[in-house]
């Protein structure tokens, strides 16, 4: 934009990813099923996207109890959606409601996106591709590297899917219940070269387990509401080791806070929020997702 200031073009920029698109016979309804809803960001990141390419979608909030799961996604097909994203509860549960699966989808038992395929509803899960695009963006390939995963539930399957696929040398899981690990470890460790190991959660206050690690990440959920993490030889891993947290919140969880502590580079979860959201919009779209325009939005929800 010639001629304009700086600051001028970025409000312009700004007016423009707030503008509205006017619904019409043509608009395709897309959205998110989850219980519960109301503190979603998605909505923001996704209509700002449409708005942007000027494509006649709209993206919007449904609350869907866990017993009606079955009927919110035969609307889909009777409503004629374009797709929805899907979150908690029913990332798992849906898996059985769909027609066709991803290769990822599949391999985690879990589903964080639907496509309407003229009636055929196919499912797939942009977590981990989303995940691995943001270490992409921090230049950390974790081809052939070492990875620790603390937590043992649904994010932690998505990620550690996504790093067998990616080449990753060996991955720990340490978690709370050891038994969870070894259940992950036993199902995925056989999937590819990676060799996956199970520990308790415990076992992270040792220097061992980190000393070579190449990334941390943290898939529990504490840490969300500012509650203390579990103790962990954080200035055991080396210099470079990216301790990232899969949760956003305003401020630093603890557990990035000690980690910036011990003077490692750290990330939190709103750029894997982020792309797993600009995959979704591609998938629905067939076109590329205007990356940082969902950022700005996405940046602008968490906010409020
Ligand atoms: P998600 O699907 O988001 O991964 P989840 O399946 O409920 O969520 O898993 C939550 C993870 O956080 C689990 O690994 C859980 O540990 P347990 O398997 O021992 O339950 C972990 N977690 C939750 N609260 C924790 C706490 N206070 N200390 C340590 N780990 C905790």
């Amino acid at each position: 934009m010639p001629g304009l200031a700086k600051r001028d073009s970025c409000f312009l920029s700004l007016l423009l990813d707030m503008a509205t698109q006017p619904i019409s016979g043509q608009t395709r309804v897309v959205g998110i099923f989850g219980d519960p809803i109301a503190h979603t960001r998605s909505p923001a990141m996704h209509n700002t996207a449409f708005r942007a390419r000027g494509l006649p979608y709209v993206y919007v909030p449904f609350l869907v109890r866990p017993v009606d799961l079955a009927k919110a996604v035969h609307s889909i097909r009777a409503l004629n959606l374009g797709g929805v994203n899907v979150t908690v509860p029913h990332k798992e549960r849906i898996v059985r409601h769909l027609d066709v699966l991803s290769a990822e989808a599949e391999l985690c038992g879990a589903v964080n996106t639907v496509v309407n395929r003229d009636g055929t509803l196919f499912g797939d899960n942009t977590d981990g591709r989303g995940f691995l695009v943001s270490l992409q963006e921090r230049g950390l390939s974790p081809r052939r590297r070492e990875i620790v995963l603390i937590g043992a539930g649904g994010a932690t399957r998505s990620v550690l899917v996504s790093l067998i696929r990616a080449g990753s040398a060996r991955v720990i899981i340490a978690n709370r219940t050891p038994a969870k690990a070894q259940a992950l470890a036993r199902t995925y460790g056989a999937l590819g070269k990676t060799r996956v190991e199970a520990f308790p959660l415990d076992v992270l206050r040792d220097p061992a387990p980190l000393k070579n690690a190449a990334l941390v990440v943290n898939c529990t959920s504490v840490g969300l509401h500012g509650e203390e993490f579990p103790a962990l030889a954080y200035a055991a891993t080396p210099r470079g080791c990216l301790f990232y947290d899969l949760l956003y919140r305003p401020g630093l969880t603890f557990f990035l806070q000690q980690a910036r502590k011990a003077h490692r580079p750290i990330l939190d979860g709103r750029r894997m929020l982020l792309h797993q959201g600009a995959l979704a919009f591609s998938l629905w779209t067939r076109k590329p997702a205007p990356v940082e325009v969902m950022a700005r939005a996405l940046t602008r929800a968490l906010r409020q």
